[in-house]
Parts: C-alpha cells; sequence; structure tokens
C-alpha cells in the first residue's frame, strides 16, 4: 500500500506521521484520534501555488474551507499564500478568529442568509459570490441600506457534471447551485449586478464536481464560461477579470484512484482559459481554483483502537473500532473507499480480509469493507489515510459520543489543534424546562 505524505514503515514496524510514531501519538491522545501531516498540506497547497506561477497568468488559489476548517489549519494554508472560499458565518467567524484578512475570503452558498449576508458585509469580506437571484436581490437591498459596494462573482452552472473519469454534458444542469445558463438566469444576474453602483462584478465562478480524474471536463466547463462571458461583453459591454474554475482535484484514497499532479490539472486549466479567451478575441481573465480535499486529504491519517473482533464462518470478519460514522461519515454517506492498514504492525504481512466496523448504531456505519490486513487482534491500532478532507468538518455527536481530538505533526513534534470533547460539552447546549427540573435534579443528585 502506498502511504501519503511523511507516513513512513519505522523500525518497530509502527506506522510513522510526521515524524511522529502512531503508537506514541494514541497512548498520549487516546483514540480515536485525527492525525494532520503539516508537511503535506504546506506541500500540497505550495504546488498549487507555484504550478500557477510557472503558468503566468494572474492567478489566486483559494482553499475551500468545508474540507475542514480550523483556526491552526487555515494559518498554514494562508502562509502557503492560499486564500479562501468560506460558506457560512461560521466558517467566515473561524478565518476571521485565525487572523485571515477578511479580504481574502469569498463568500459561497446557495442560501446564505440575510444576517450571514450582513455579517459578511460588517466584517468587510473581500468577495461573496453570487448564487441566485433571491440572494441577489437580498445582498442589494442590504448593501443599499448600509450605504456601501460589494465585489461579486456569479455562480453559473454551465452544464457540465464531472464524474471522476468522465463528464456529462447536461446542457441545463440540475443542481440546486448557481445561476442556470439556458434559462437566462446568469444573464439576467449579471445585467442586474452590472447596473447596481453597489456591486462591483469581478468575474464568474463554477464548480463542476468532485474527485475528477479528467482534464476534459474542466476544459469544457471553461469553453461554455469563456462562451458566456463572450456574450456578456457583446450584448452587456462586461468584461470579465476572473474566471474561477472551482474545485475538486482528485485525490488517492484507493489504487483505484489515479490523480493528475497538481502542475498537469493547473496547466490544463491555464492552457484552456487561454485558448477559450484568446479565440474570442477576448482579454485573458485571470484564474481562481478552490482546491479542498486536495489539500488537506492526503494529510489526515485517522487511528482507531480495536475493540472487536467478531467472526461469522463462511461470511465475513467484523473488526469493530472506536469511532466510526460519527467522526468519518464519508463511507456510509456515499460508499466511500479509503485504504487501512495496522498502525502497530505496519511491516507484517497482510494474511486477511476484514471488514473495519464502526462503533454507532447503524448497520450502515462500515469504514472499510474487505481490507487486507495481517491477522487482527482486540486492542491493535487501525490507521485509516487520506481521511483530512470532510470527516472533521462534516463530525456529528451521533449517539451522543463526543467528537475525537485532532493533532497536528511535524518533524516529531505532536500538537492539540483540536481538543477531544467531554461529555461535558454534549450538554453544554442543552436546556431543562422549569416544569421538569425536579427530575434532573435527581438526576444530577443520582450521577
Ligand atoms: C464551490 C465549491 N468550491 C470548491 C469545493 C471544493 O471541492 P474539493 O474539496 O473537491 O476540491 C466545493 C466542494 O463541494 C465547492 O462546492
Amino acid at each position: 500500500m502506498q502511504l501519503p505524505g511523511t507516513e513512513r514503515i519505522n523500525e518497530a514496524g509502527h506506522l510513522e506521521i510526521g515524524g511522529c510514531d502512531s503508537l506514541l501519538l494514541a497512548e498520549r491522545f487516546e483514540t480515536p484520534l485525527y492525525v494532520l501531516d503539516e508537511t503535506s498540506i504546506r506541500e500540497a497547497a505550495s504546488r498549487y501555488i507555484h504550478s500557477f506561477e510557472a503558468e503566468g497568468l494572474p492567478f489566486q488559489v483559494l482553499y475551500a474551507s468545508k474540507a475542514l476548517c480550523t483556526m491552526a489549519v487555515l494559518q498554514i494554508v494562508h502562509d502557503e499564500g492560499c486564500q479562501f472560499d468560506v460558506v457560512s458565518a461560521g466558517e467566515i467567524y473561524t478565518a476571521l478568529a485565525a487572523g485571515i484578512e477578511p479580504n481574502a475570503l469569498y463568500f459561497h452558498g446557495n442560501n446564505k442568509t440575510a444576517k450571514e449576508l450582513r455579517y459578511a458585509i460588517d466584517t468587510h469580506v473581500g468577495h461573496i459570490v453570487i448564487d441566485n437571484l433571491d440572494e441577489l436581490t437580498r445582498l442589494q437591498e442590504i448593501l443599499r441600506q448600509r450605504e456601501t459596494t460589494m465585489r461579486v462573482l456569479l455562480r453559473v452552472t454551465p452544464g457540465v457534471e464531472a464524474h471522476t473519469h468522465e463528464y456529462v454534458q447536461t446542457g441545463q444542469e440540475d443542481s440546486k447551485f448557481g445561476l442556470d445558463l439556458l434559462s437566462g438566469q446568469a444573464m439576467a444576474a449579471a445585467q442586474r449586478a452590472n447596473e447596481d453602483p453597489h456591486l462591483i462584478l469581478d468575474g464568474l465562478h463554477c464548480h463542476i464536481g468532485s474527485q475528477i480524474f479528467t482534464l476534459a471536463s474542466f476544459e469544457l466547463a471553461i469553453e461554455k464560461m469563456a462562451a458566456f462571458a463572450a456574450r456578456l461583453q457583446t450584448e452587456l459591454g462586461i468584461q470579465i477579470p476572473w474566471l474561477n474554475v472551482g474545485g475538486g482535484f482528485g485525490i488517492r484514497y484507493t489504487e483505484e484512484d489515479r490523480p493528475f499532479t497538481p502542475e498537469a490539472y493547473v496547466h490544463a486549466i491555464c492552457q484552456a482559459t487561454r485558448h477559450a479567451f484568446t479565440s474570442r478575441h477576448m482579454p485573458v481573465p485571470g484564474v481562481m481554483i478552490e482546491p479542498g480535499r486536495a489539500i488537506v486529504g492526503p494529510a489526515g491519517t485517522t487511528l482507531y483502537r480495536v475493540g472487536v473482533r467478531k467472526e461469522i464462518p463462511g461470511i465475513r470478519t467484523y473488526i469493530a473500532v472506536d469511532g466510526g460514522m460519527g467522526d468519518n461519515i464519508r463511507p456510509a454517506l456515499y460508499q466511500a473507499r479509503y485504504e487501512a492498514l495496522l498502525a502497530n504492525r505496519a511491516a507484517e504481512v497482510p494474511q486477511e480480509r476484514v471488514s473495519i466496523a464502526g462503533r454507532y448504531c447503524e448497520s450502515g456505519d462500515m469504514l472499510v469493507y474487505d481490507a487486507f490486513l495481517p491477522k487482527v487482534h482486540v486492542g491493535d491500532l487501525v490507521a485509516i489515510t487520506n481521511t483530512g478532507a470532510y470527516t472533521y468538518s462534516m463530525a456529528s455527536n451521533y449517539n451522543r459520543v463526543p467528537r475525537p481530538a485532532m493533532v497536528l505533526v511535524k518533524e516529531g513534534q505532536a500538537d492539540l489543534i483540536i481538543e477531544r470533547e467531554r461529555l461535558e460539552s454534549l450538554i453544554a447546549f442543552d436546556r431543562v424546562p422549569q416544569r421538569l427540573r425536579s427530575l434532573s435534579a435527581i438526576n444530577a443528585v443520582a450521577g
């Protein structure tokens, strides 16, 4: 199995991440534990940035915070030169608390509330990415009341959906996101934005999918966006300074996944943009991308302790670990696949197929089916790799299980960046109405 980032098997036969022995991490911070490799995050972010520098077009790499939004992670990615795609007041708040300048934030979302829009304006967020006509109306109203201006991009659905190794050209995309081209919503929004002195139209945005392993899907989307930009120029006299082509760059969760390098993705996007605009005799816009998974996915590994081995002869061997869908919903939510290894006996030869089950009360709470591992015993430490993206950020307290801690490792040093939740945290927001108070007092005494 190919280990991501700085991971290796050390002399003791243990999985080592960022120079830290995973057994010692599990002992010190307990399990389940998210381990995040700082070097891997920095390398991924800087490779996207350097790839653009080599292309010579104006560019911005916006880290899609939804993949993993913690103050430490945002600071690391910022340090490498990224700006940010944020999708809620919570993500804006986290970024500001991390010391990110508000101008570096691009506020996305298909239903930003008036409260969130006001918050974004009042905290001087740099750009709002307008998703639909109702939001545009809401934003125009607030800006008029506030007597201020806002830089905006228009999110357009280009009618291209990328599905891993192929793309589907839908013409009119059936999506809750974005302004549709065929029905004229995108053109109407551009016209309204252009006429409103409170709005500065800085460009167009599209996002065509996730885990994209084909360059043609980006190229086709860019072609469609350029065709729309040409219409804006001829029909409304609008020139587009920026084209944001979204995220979705694939990573290698299992050996079947064959992602392109950051350099290849960026080169294809820049070439397609140059070609699509120059062939229409239009100035080439600056290019933005929004990688999330590709920056933090490979940097994450989750460590779990094995608590149960259940053999059903002729059917399956279940290995139950102390986490599951509460810390990683992706397998249950969309059959996402991962690779696993035994962190405490990482050098041993695999000899059995086992399925790794979570500890939550759902039959669908399975982390990995048919992992090929050395004989697994109760007490072993299981590592699931490539869990940096959309795990902690989608975590829940289902079954009232506290969410795990996250530790950042680099060159042998391990620092806690998310504390493990405590039992008290679980009831921190519970309120008991007065008429039930006597019961809770009795329980508190009993407890
Ligand atoms: C608008 C937008 N940009 C960027 C991303 C990040 O995608 P990924 O993490 O696959 O790169 C998403 C993911 O849903 C998105 O909706």
